[in-house]
């Protein structure tokens, strides 16, 4: 018989163990300790210990094959504090329900169905581009936090937000800087502690609520059928052992958490693409003219969307290099063994996408941007979602429920934006990746535009 041994641990110094190192470079930190390590490393953040793993197989140990064993690690419980108990944190047997009334407003079907709301939407807010004099800058990456902002809201809740977009734009900026900071932070306040960052994240969560509130009671009071979206679907639901409906406040759980987790992600995605575009001039102009064979000129239908081959390999390929959800973390309720290591209970395993997309010994020429490669025969296959090698949206039964609604939306809004303006990163203006909660260029993504 085997004995199973604890994980190797990362070298750290005394009492902070690897916090700083990790701090400081958290990407490259993951990294080069996975290329080093082996298949399983720990390392010491503050005063926990956190067990790192990138292998598919490993990660499809966590993710599906004994995912009855984990839970969300702690670190959700700081954006837990913003979303509540809406799908994204919930667990049990009431995810389980929530999560089965939740999806049939993702089907295809639907997705296909909103398409060209989602067209309209885009094309209104970069219809304000045309105004710009050539060679203007612009922060590329809130005009997508916006254009992804306003699809979610006209999509999944038939509400035209766009008067209150600046407002919400903010709140969601200030509630997720203080959620991160809650995780990383090694120094932890209790939250009852009226500090600055609290007074703002308290103030955020506060007048978003209002927004929110004011959502469900309209749509309660409205006397004329709507489009049965995914609000009424909420709205009609009935728990069948307690023949009740939701609670407002379930309610309000489930329509911020899709309000955060289906804008932020898409954005910075789509930022990250128009970046390695404006890098790579030569594939921006093969996806424009593969935009405009199928377009022909007119708004795409959710069908020649599909017949978008190339643009869909960028998208996959930027998706591979700049993960939104970088890091995807759980905390084991048993102990367990992963590759033969030794992992207690309460332990939390970090699983990092970025990781696993950049590994020398699961791809070729890791770091370099290669649309082509998802044409392969045999990329294809192993970044399907059960393979657990390319997993931007996660894996197992609490995959991403957004993830043919995100998919469809980036070719969109490359398909609106593409034929009908070219960027370039100014000079001077160096991009860094800042893993927050969301991967994000750091202080925005600034680009000067011309119209084609
Ligand atoms: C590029 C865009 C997106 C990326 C990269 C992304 C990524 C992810 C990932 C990795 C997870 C799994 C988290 C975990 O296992 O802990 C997740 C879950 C989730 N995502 Fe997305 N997402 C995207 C877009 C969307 C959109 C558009 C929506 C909704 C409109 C959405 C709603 C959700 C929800 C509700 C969950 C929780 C699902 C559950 O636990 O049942 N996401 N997403």
């Amino acid at each position: 018989m085997s004995v199973s041994v604890a994980p190797p641990r990362a070298k750290g110094l005394p009492i902070i163990g690897n916090t700083t190192g990790f701090m400081s470079d958290p990407l490259q930190f993951l990294l080069q300790h996975s290329c080093q390590m082996g298949r399983v490393f720990d390392m010491q953040i503050g005063s926990r210990i956190i067990t790192v793993i990138w292998h598919p197989a490993d990660i499809k140990h966590v993710l599906s094959d004994n995912a009855a064993n984990y839970v969300k690690s702690e670190g959700y419980k700081a954006v837990k504090r913003m979303l509540g108990n809406g799908l994204l944190n919930s667990e049990g047997d009431f995810w389980r329900r929530q999560r089965k009334l939740i999806q049939p407003a993702f089907h295809l079907s639907e997705i296909a169905a909103m398409t060209n709301l989602m067209t309209a939407t885009c094309s209104r807010i970069v219809k304000r581009w045309e105004h710009l004099p050539p060679g203007a800058v612009i922060d590329l990456s809130a005009e997508l936090m916006r254009i992804t902002l306003e699809i979610v809201t006209n999509a999944l809740f038939s509400t035209d937000i766009s008067p209150k977009v600046e407002r919400i734009y903010q709140y969601m900026g200030t509630l997720l800087e203080y959620a991160y900071y809650r995780i990383v932070s090694p120094l932890q306040l209790p939250e009852f502690v009226p500090t600055p960052g609290e007074l703002r994240f308290r103030k955020a969560r506060q007048e978003f609520d209002e927004i929110i509130y004011n959502l469900i009671a309209k749509r309660k009071q409205q006397t004329t059928p709507s489009r049965h979206d995914l609000l009424d679907m909420l709205l009609a639901s009935i728990d069948q052992d307690t023949q009740t409906g939701m609670t407002e406040e379930q309610l309000r759980d489930e329509i911020i958490t899709l309000f955060m987790a289906g804008h932020e992600t898409s954005a910075n995605a789509l930022a990250w693409c128009f970046y390695l575009l404006a890098q790579h001039p030569d594939v921006a102009m093969q996806m424009r003219q593969e935009i405009n064979r199928v377009a022909a000129g007119k708004p795409m239908s959710f069908e020649q969307l599909q017949a978008l081959t190339f643009t869909k390999q960028v998208v996959q390929e930027t998706l591979r290099l700049y993960p939104p959800a970088w890091v995807i973390g759980r905390k084991s309720l048993q102990p367990d063994t992963i590759a033969g290591y030794q992992i207690p209970a309460n332990r939390t395993v970090l699983i990092s996408p970025y990781v696993t997309h950049r590994h020398p010994d699961l791809w070729e020429q890791p770091e370099r941007f290669i649309p082509e490669r998802f044409a392969k025969e045999e990329v294809r296959k192993i970044a399907q979602p059960g393979k657990f090698q390319y997993l931007p949206f996660g894996g197992g039964a609490r995959m991403c429920i957004g993830y043919n609604f995100a998919q469809t939306e980036m070719l969109l809004v490359l398909a609106v934006i593409l034929p009908h303006y070219s960027m370039k990163l100014p000079s001077q203006h160096a991009v860094q990746a800042e893993p927050l909660i969301t991967l994000r260029p750091k202080k925005g993504l600034k680009m000067q535009i011309n119209r084609l």
